[in-house]
């Protein structure tokens, strides 16, 4: 059958997007599939049934290609696509509704506040630097590739920071910083790949660090005991399914100077760029890129 790599569309990780879907078609196409690039910011998705095509990889980043609109849509086509579906890619993109949800079946994630567009009080800044711990991390509630995302530590940085978010998003997300290393999981077809640490310069793991710099340091093994990392996968797979993931996916955390795990989010479409954290973990795991990138499509066939 002819597979469509959906890449590029027309969210603010258009680019990162991009690099992610020309990797995983070049893959497609080396290993003999015939595969064509589909970029729905340049095309009708009617397009996809003149083309023949037979399923769908979707290497969509953020709203409009992550968050079950194009999941909806290619169902309203009946063409079979890669991942998780419409209420497991809308949960996933929004990183209150996944606290809410993790919260609600007892899975730890840090604490936090919501500064909603239309009832924001700058006034209210300093009781919330003082209940979330004088630390915070300021994200759209629906972004990814921490595109919007600032950390504060003032009253008057935070209400920058949140006038700047409501660019991005009506409902930005207010989180307690969680002081220490922060890990990832890539889970692919039901199993946890090896964990990685992310050690950065920079004040927070952003953009330049994800995709620009040089200077962010990957570990993979992560340097966890083997109980840890057994506890770090359980909780990662736990937490995808509480949002209704499946296929593949890749969960964030933070670990606290005591040990302890904070779920940060739950990535359905996770980058696959030469930078990007789910090829590192899968080469690890002795999955070359070849092998994950039919790994991936296989998920669209459940
Ligand atoms: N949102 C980016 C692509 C990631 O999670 O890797
Ligand atoms: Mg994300």
């Amino acid at each position: 059958g002819r597979v469509a790599v959906l890449l590029g569309g027309e969210s603010a990780e258009r680019e990162v997007s991009l690099r992610s879907g020309t990797a995983v078609l070049t893959s497609l196409q080396r290993q003999g599939i015939d595969a064509i690039a589909f970029d729905p910011a340049k095309r009708q998705l009617t397009d996809l049934i003149k083309e023949n095509i037979d399923r769908v990889l979707i290497m969509l980043h953020g709203r409009g290609g992550e968050d079950g609109s194009m999941q909806g849509a290619l169902q309203q086509l009946k063409i079979p696509y890669t991942g998780s579906g419409v209420l497991g890619s809308a949960l996933a993109m929004d990183k209150i509704h996944s606290k809410q949800i993790w919260e609600s079946v007892g899975l730890p994630t840090a604490k936090y506040q919501i500064a909603d567009k239309s009832g924001f009080e700058a006034g209210s800044c300093s009781a919330i630097m003082e209940k979330l711990g004088n630390k915070v991390m300021v994200k759209p509630a629906r972004e990814g590739s921490s595109i919007g995302m600032a950390k504060v530590t003032s009253a008057e940085q935070l209400e920058t920071a949140i006038l700047d978010a409501f660019n991005y998003d009506n409902q930005v997300l207010l989180e307690q910083f969680i002081d220490g290393p922060e890990f990832t999981v890539a889970l692919l077809q039901g199993k946890a790949l090896p964990s990685i640490r992310m050690s950065t310069p920079h004040t927070f793991y952003d953009y330049a660090a994800k995709y620009q710099d040089d200077t962010t340091e990957y570990f993979c093994p992560s340097g966890l005991a083997e109980q840890d990392e057994a506890e770090l996968a359980a909780l990662a797979s736990q937490a995808f399914h509480a949002l209704s993931g499946s296929g593949w996916g890749r969960i964030d955390v933070m670990r606290d100077d005591a040990g302890r795990f904070f779920l940060l989010e739950s990535n359905t479409v996770p980058g696959m760029t030469e930078k990007s954290l789910v090829p590192k973990a899968a080469k690890v795991a002795g999955i070359d890129f070849d092998a994950l990138t039919l790994s991936i499509l296989a998920t669209s066939m459940t």
